[in-house]
C-alpha cells in the first residue's frame, strides 16, 4: 500500500513537473503534500483524495488566475498544534485562465477559483474535542481552513473542524458560496468534555476583512456563525446557521473600524441568539458603524433574539464607552425572530453616550420570551417590544 501510494504520488509529480510550467499552462495534480510544490506552478490544479500528515498545513500559494478542483475528500493526521490544517492564497490580477473564466461564467478578472465540487476536508475534531475549545484542554488547530485569495471559493465542505473553521482575509473581492460546516457531531458531549458539548470555539467564519460576499452556506456549530472583527463591505446573506451563538458583528477590540456591513435573508436555528453586536468593555478608539439587517428569520433562541453588548467579554454587565456604534438599522424585507420562553427578545447596553444617532428597526418582529432592557440608548424608532 506504501509502495503504491509513493508511486502514484511520483507519477503526479513527474506529470506535474513536465507540463511546461514556466508558463503556468498546466494541470498540477495533488496526491499528497510532495506534489504542492510543483502542482502550484501550474494555473490549474486537481486536489485528489489524500491524508495530509499530521502537524503539516496543506498550502497552496497559487499564481494569479488560477482555477483549484477537487476530485476528493481529503484528511488530516492528528496532532495537537496550532494549524491552520489548510490554506489557499493568491489574487486575481493578470488573470490568463480561460478554463476559470468559463467555469465562473464571469468576467476573467475575478478568476482565481477554488471549487470543492462537494468534496470534504476532514479535520477529525473527535480526535481534538475536549469542551474547551482555545481556552484551555489541548492545543488546537485554528482557525483549520485559512482562506486568502480573491475570487471564488465555493462548493467546499469541511467535516469536524478542530476549533475555528474559516479565517478570511481576502487581498481583493472576494465570493464565498455553497460551503457546508458540519461539526454537528460537536454537540454531543464526549469522554474528555466532562458533559458539556464537546466541540467549543468552533467558529464558522472569522473575518477582518473588505470585499468579501459569503452566501448561500450552511454552519452547523457551537460558536459565532460569522464573526466579523473589523472590516468593511461586507456581505453575508442566504445562509442558515444552526446550534451556534448567532451571527456577530464582533467581538470589537480597540483601533478597529466597521462599517457597511448587510446581513440578508438568513435562516438562524437553535443558536444563543440571532443577531449580535459585541463590543469590548476595554476597547478604546473603535468604531461600529452601518450594519444593516434585512429579512433574516431565526427560530429557537435559545438566551436573546437580539443582543447589542458593550460589555464583552461580560454580557450585560458594565458597558465600556471606547466603541462608537451607530448606524444599527433592520430595514427592508422584515426580520423575523423567534425566542424560547426565558430567553430576551432584545437586549441593547450601550455605554453612556457610545451608541449614537437615529436607527430604524421599523423590520424587525421578536416574539416570544420576555422583553430585555435597552440601556443609555433612545435613539431606536419604529420599534417596541
Ligand atoms: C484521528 O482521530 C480520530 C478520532 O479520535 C480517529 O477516528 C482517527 O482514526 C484518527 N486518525 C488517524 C489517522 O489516526
Ligand atoms: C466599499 O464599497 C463601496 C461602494 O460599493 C466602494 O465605493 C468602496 O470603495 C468599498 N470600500 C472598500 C474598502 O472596499
Ligand atoms: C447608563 O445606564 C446606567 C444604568 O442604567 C445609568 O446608571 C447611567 O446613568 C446611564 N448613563 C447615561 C448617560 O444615561
Amino acid at each position: 500500500m506504501f509502495q503504491f501510494t509513493s508511486l502514484f504520488a511520483l507519477t503526479a509529480l513527474a506529470a506535474a513537473t513536465s507540463a511546461a510550467p514556466s508558463s503556468g499552462d498546466c494541470t498540477g495534480t495533488i496526491s499528497s503534500l510532495d506534489d504542492v510544490a510543483a502542482a502550484v506552478k501550474c494555473i490549474t490544479v486537481v486536489i485528489n483524495s489524500f491524508t495530509v500528515p499530521a502537524g503539516e498545513t496543506l498550502n497552496l500559494n497559487l499564481l494569479s488566475g488560477s482555477t483549484v478542483t477537487m476530485s476528493g475528500d481529503v484528511t488530516f493526521g492528528n496532532k495537537t498544534w496550532a494549524g491552520p490544517l489548510f490554506q489557499v492564497s493568491g489574487t486575481n490580477i493578470n488573470c490568463k485562465s480561460k478554463l476559470c473564466a468559463s467555469l465562473l461564467n464571469s468576467p476573467s478578472s475575478t478568476c482565481v477559483l477554488v471549487n470543492g465540487n462537494g468534496h470534504t476536508f476532514d479535520g477529525n475534531g473527535p480526535f481534538y474535542w475536549d469542551g474547551q475549545g482555545g481556552n484551555g484542554g489541548v492545543t488546537k488547530p485554528a482557525p483549520m481552513m485559512k482562506i486568502k485569495i480573491s475570487g471564488t471559493f465555493t462548493n467546499v465542505k469541511v467535516l469536524n473542524s478542530p476549533a475555528r473553521t474559516y479565517s478570511v482575509s481576502n487581498p481583493a473581492a472576494l465570493t464565498i458560496s455553497k460551503l457546508t460546516i458540519d461539526n454537528s457531531l460537536g454537540d454531543q458531549p464526549n469522554s474528555k468534555s466532562g458533559g458539556k458539548a464537546a466541540g467549543h470555539n468552533t467558529d464558522g467564519f472569522d473575518c477582518s476583512t473588505t470585499d468579501l460576499v459569503i452566501e448561500d452556506s450552511t454552519i452547523m456549530n457551537q460558536d459565532d456563525c460569522l464573526a466579523i472583527n473589523k472590516g468593511s463591505n461586507i456581505t453575508f446573506q442566504r445562509n442558515t446557521c444552526s446550534g451556534g451563538h448567532g451571527i456577530s458583528v464582533g467581538s470589537i477590540s480597540s483601533d478597529v473600524t466597521v462599517s457597511n456591513i448587510n446581513i440578508i435573508g438568513n435562516t438562524v436555528i437553535n443558536n444563543d441568539q440571532a443577531l449580535r453586536i459585541k463590543t469590548k468593555a476595554d476597547a478604546t478608539d473603535s468604531t461600529v458603524s452601518g450594519i444593516t439587517y434585512t429579512g433574516n428569520t431565526a427560530t429557537g433562541m435559545r438566551e436573546f433574539g437580539v443582543l447589542i453588548d458593550q460589555s464583552y467579554p461580560d454580557t450585560l454587565g458594565t458597558p465600556g464607552t471606547g466603541v462608537k456604534l451607530s448606524g444599527v438599522n433592520f430595514v427592508g424585507a422584515q426580520n423575523t425572530i423567534s425566542v424560547n420562553s426565558g430567553a430576551q427578545r432584545v437586549a441593547v447596553n450601550c455605554g453612556s453616550g457610545s451608541c449614537t444617532g437615529s436607527w430604524d428597526w421599523s423590520a424587525l418582529t421578536v416574539t416570544g420570551g420576555s422583553a430585555g432592557k435597552i440601556v443609555n440608548f433612545s435613539g431606536i424608532k419604529n420599534f417596541s417590544q
